[in-house]
């Protein structure tokens, strides 16, 4: 069926077996830059799952290039490792690439054992909050080596092709971009000379490796930056580089410093694909399209529409390595589909925490988190069809346990439905239809819209009780809180409540800003309708935008603290705030709310007590878990086990992992 994914293509003497790639995505998880046996598990348990070309890395090539601890490719002795994983790789049918990374400016000293980085000229990094050091010629010399050294080292190990990254703002885009590079010499000025540092780097390779050892791009489509390049310019340097001798071109966004979401839920699907089709009618050699394709039938409809020729499939192959052999025997419902979330990729690096990933807890790990069957079949209940407890009762059947789930709710999912209410955040919902997929194909015995209670228990008699019974609203000890018009969040998210034209919502935690963000896109104009607008060029851009920015409600958020949302990944943060803006939403930091009255909430901000009108008051004050059964099994049962919410109110990422844990280990 998905003809054009799976049609073998050539790069120059590597062919693939599909048209599926998995880019690079760099982790702070290797020693000194050296392979680890958690590496060999990662990529070939990806290997095995069918993917056309796995490109590991980002990969330094010398010493200011990224951090110690990225996988290197900078020196001779990673040459065994490296090896060992081409062969393991290209072992199941895949083949294996290697990213050149150089991060230019955006390299952060701390990681780099105190070197200051380097980059075209000494522009001040919003990225790392450091500026970097101008490079003279003699070290762009040496650095453009370093790179052609790397592309040596990577073929001598065996592997299929080389990439290199001349996208996101790092080194390569240093050069290329007016907005970094203030240089005076042959290397800055004119876009000609401004190209001339990735063009040598793709020559001094192409010397190194020879003529047939493929060469691949990674540019970005548009810089996403006020001044910056666009897709004119991507252009015009993809010739270039075919013309060097480059044989691929891997498209994918801008850089990290724009303010243009890159990989956050609320891209759509697909959303850069144009970027890669204005690359594709430039130039003859092969293009890939990135970002956000997580499905095989939209990367089918991608590549049949001849906007690319092969599609990268990043994260996704994080959430689910067999992808793309599940597409091939068309097992759709089965694929465990990426949701942008970044909780357990994108957002750890910056916390130097391991990689995992919320939909799929063994990322990262697969080499000891393995689901085996049980020897002992038990007879297991789980209480609770949130995120927790739909992945324990997974798990559990999965190993052959006898599982039943019980429900209070008519439908399964627990707050996920609420995390995916607000527009750009739907992918939550792939989650909750997954594992409810996932349930209904397991021997698993199902009841909704039943509370279990202790005598359920008792009737059931089994043997292990898993209470994933989440949360509950915190409702605070305000004055006032009890009147008509004070809601809760979740019941605003769920629509069982109307909200009046103006609306406070005290919390400005994650609960309480998705809340505004649902609240605040209600009287927007929808997707459809602005298409069929501008299509017929029905109204001026202004109109446009006044539509797509302005609701009708009024509405403001109080938060005790100093910051917004603490509770949201680094990465979706701020686009979240960006959008409650745009939306004209207004925060209040170090606001305490003293009493709800029947015209607002009074509150206490800078010294000052103020009242703010409302129709509505949201509560957005927090959850505290719900486990009451818990005592009472205590003696009744003989393991019990709590997770997700009911344990501690967390991210669905704790809550999902917490739910593989247990089941895995029972
Ligand atoms: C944790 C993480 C690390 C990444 N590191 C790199 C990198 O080193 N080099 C690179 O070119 N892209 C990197 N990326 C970007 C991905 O290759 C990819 O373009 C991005 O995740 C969007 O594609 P997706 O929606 O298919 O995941 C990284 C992405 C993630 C999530």
């Amino acid at each position: 069926m998905l003809k054009m994914l799976f049609s073998p293509i050539k790069i120059k003497n590597m062919e693939l077996r599909n048209r599926i790639v998995m880019p690079a995505m760099h982790f702070l998880n290797s020693w000194e830059g050296k392979l680890l046996p958690h590496h060999f598990d990662y990529f070939v348990e990806r290997a095995k799952g069918g993917v056309g070309l796995i490109i590991i890395g980002g990969c330094t090539i010398d010493e200011t290039s990224g951090a110690k601890n990225m996988i290197s490719v900078a020196d001779d002795k990673f040459l065994p490792e490296l090896s060992a994983l081409a062969q393991a790789v290209q072992a199941h049918g895949a083949k294996i690439a290697a990213q050149l990374y150089h991060a230019g400016r955006y390299a952060h000293s701390w990681l780099m054992g105190g070197k200051q980085s380097v980059s075209s000229s000494p522009v001040r990094s919003k990225f790392t909050g450091e500026t970097p050091r101008e490079l003279s010629i003699p070290e762009i010399k040496q650095i453009q080596k370093n790179y052609a050294l790397a592309a040596g080292r990577v073929k001598k190990a065996g592997f299929n092709a080389v990439e290199v990254i001349a996208s996101a703002g790092y080194l390569i885009s240093q050069f290329l971009s007016p907005l970094v590079n203030r240089r005076k010499d042959e290397y800055g000025g004119e876009y000609e000379n401004r190209m001339r540092f990735g063009l040598e780097v793709a020559q001094e390779i192409r010397r190194e490796v020879g003529p047939d050892f493929p060469i691949i791009f990674r540019v970005a489509g548009n810089e996403f930056m006020e001044g910056g390049l666009g897709n004119k310019e991507a252009q015009i340097f993809c010739r270039e580089l075919e013309k060097v001798g480059v044989d691929m071109i891997n498209v994918t966004g801008g850089w990290h410093e724009t303010r243009i979401p890159q990989i956050t839920m609320n891209l759509p699907r697909g959303g850069f694909v144009y970027l890669a089709r204005g690359i594709k009618e430039a130039i003859s050699i092969p293009v890939m399209a990135c970002n956000r394709i997580n499905d095989p039938l939209l990367a089918e409809k991608i590549l049949r529409s001849g906007q690319a020729d092969l599609i990268g499939f990043a994260r996704s192959l994080i959430a689910d390595p067999e992808l793309p052999n599940k597409a091939f025997w068309g097992r759709f419902e089965d694929i465990n589909y990426c949701i942008a979330c970044n909780q357990g990729c994108f957002d750890p690096i910056f916390e130097q925490k391991p990689q995992t990933c919320l939909v799929n807890p063994r990322a990262g790990a697969e080499g000891k988190l393995i689901v085996r069957p049980t020897r002992l079949k038990k007879k297991i209940m789980v209480i609770g069809g949130g995120p927790a407890g739909m992945e324990a009762a997974r798990v559990a059947a999965l190993r052959g346990h006898k599982v039943s789930l019980y429900e209070k709710k008519e439908h399964l999912g627990g707050q996920l439905p609420l995390a995916a209410a607000p527009p750009g955040r739907q992918e939550f919902l792939t989650f909750a239809r997954y594992l409810e997929k996932q349930l209904k194909k397991l021997p698993i015995t199902i009841y909704l819209n039943t509370e279990a209670t202790a005598l359920h228990v008792d009737l059931e008699n089994p043997d292990v009780v898993i209470l994933a019974t989440g949360a509950e609203p915190i409702i605070p000890n305000l004055k006032g809180v009890t009147q008509s018009h004070v809601v809760r969040a979740w019941d605003v998210l769920a629509e069982k409540v109307e909200t009046g034209r103006e609306v406070v919502i005290i919390g400005g935690g994650a609960v309480g800003l998705e809340t505004a963000l649902f609240l605040a896109h209600q009287g927007t104009i929808d997707p459809e309708t602005l298409y069929f607008l501008m299509f017929n060029q029905a109204e001026p851009v202004e109109n446009l935008n006044s539509l797509l920015y302005r609701g009708w409600k009024k509405i403001t958020v109080v938060e005790m603290l100093r910051k917004l949302g603490q509770d949201i990944g680094i990465s979706t943060r701020w686009t979240i705030l960006q959008d409650l803006a745009r939306l004209g939403v207004k925060t209040l930091t170090n606001a305490r709310a003293q009493e709800i009255t029947k015209e607002g909430v009074l509150i206490h901000r800078e010294d000052k007590e103020e009242l703010l009108p409302a129709d509505t008051v949201v509560l957005a004050t927090g959850a505290k878990p719900i486990n009451a059964l818990y005592e009472h099994l205590q003696n009744k049962v003989k393991e019990v086990y709590i997770i997700g919410d009911a344990k501690e109110p967390r991210r669905a990422l704790e809550a999902v992992a917490e739910g593989f844990a247990v089941a895995r280990e029972i």
